[in-house]
């Protein structure tokens, strides 16, 4: 059996730098068929985290937002409308589909309304039901559009994506902040490791690391160990560019929702019904601005660079030496102070 290690089991040992300045640092990334960013950062599918006013606000950053599926074809095809409106017309958006119902109906109009690409969105990527949208997607639209794929986490479930017509694909099953899978059907990869693991494809794919990444260090971590760009829900989570209204504490706090979307109140949403549920739904602080939140996620990701001595995410994924830590490791890279009795 292979010990599987996941992002807070391991550190990045810091190397030589002759890197003057940060700004020197390039942390650009080109997926394919146009879907290039220069901050590798994509915004998940869910409907707590990508709607117009997200995907504008990564696109703003560089990033890239993924406009969820979880409402009608016609809903959907509104958010990259607006978006297209409140930007240039030209910049980059992405737009989830599943693979039956009105999977095709809904890449039509998502195609028609300008998306820079797809992003074929389902629980459990390695499966007949994908290889057939797959076939047909590419039938429809030809091979000059992105198709992102997803979620996996083998390396034999990369390949056969790529296979069956995947740009790139979303590598971790179950590893997200609100995932449930793993404790409901004892399945999944520690994240880090399905990066290793998928990072080994000799296809030309690319790797999309995500979920479970909690902060700018997780992201270095998994475009040290072989992605490309990594995917987040959590980290923008409470913004004020995530759909949803704002809720109010009795003490004045404020509050947004975020929610897995195989939770039981994401499905009873969108469904009317729940089956097997493998998420939980939360409320997260308020945070305001999304483009404060990924200024300080940028920052860090360019100082993990100079750390590793890399000017480039390629140099970083061939110097980057890992290190497995121990839990007393683990605490001391904490804030430590913060947990210390006085
Ligand atoms: P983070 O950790 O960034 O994770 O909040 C976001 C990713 O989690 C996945 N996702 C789910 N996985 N049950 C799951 O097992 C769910 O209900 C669920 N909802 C989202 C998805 O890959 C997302 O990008």
């Amino acid at each position: 059996m292979i010990q599987a290690l996941s992002y807070d089991d391991v550190l990045l040992v810091p190397q030589y730098s002759d890197i003057d300045s940060r700004t020197e640092i390039d942390i650009s990334t080109d997926l394919g068929k146009n879907v290039k960013l220069t901050l590798p950062i994509i915004a998940s599918p869910m409907d707590t985290i990508t709607g117009a006013r997200m995907a504008t606000g990564m696109s703003v950053a560089g990033a890239v937002g993924v406009v969820h599926r979880y409402n009608t074809p016609t809903a959907q095809r509104e958010h990259v409308a607006q978006f297209l409106l409140e930007t240039r017309g030209d910049d980059l958006i992405g737009a989830a589909i599943g693979v039956n119902g009105d999977y095709l109906e809904r890449a039509r109009l998502l195609f028609n309304a300008g998306v820079g690409f797809f992003c074929v969105d389902v629980a459990h990527g390695h499966h007949a039901l994908v290889r057939h949208a797959l076939q047909v997607l590419r039938k429809t639209f030809g091979h000059n559009i992105h198709i992102m794929v997803g979620n996996v986490a083998t390396l034999e479930g990369v390949n056969d994506l790529a296979d069956w017509g995947a740009d790139s694909v979303r590598c971790n099953i179950g590893g997200g902040s609100i995932c449930s899978t793993r404790i409901q059907t004892g399945h999944g990869l520690p994240g880090l490791q399905t990066i290793f693991e998928c990072a080994k494809t000799d296809r030309d794919v690319k790797i999309i690391a995500d979920g479970g990444i909690k902060n700018s260090g997780d992201m270095v971590k998994a475009l040290a160990a072989g992605a490309d760009a990594v995917m987040v829900g959590s980290l923008l989570s409470g913004t004020d560019e995530t759909p949803g209204p704002l809720e109010r504490s009795p003490d004045g706090t404020q509050w947004k929702s975020y929610r897995g979307m195989a939770s039981k109140e994401a499905q009873v949403e969108w469904r009317g019904k729940y089956s097997s549920f493998e998420g939980v739904a939360t409320r997260v602080p308020h945070r305001g601005p999304v483009a404060a939140v990924l200024e300080d996620i940028e920052r860090g990701i360019r100082s993990g660079l100079s750390y590793s001595g890399a000017r480039t995410i390629a140099e970083l994924q061939a110097k980057a030496r890992f290190v497995r830590q121990t839990t007393s490791g683990l605490s001391e890279s904490r804030t430590h102070i913060l947990s210390r009795s006085w």
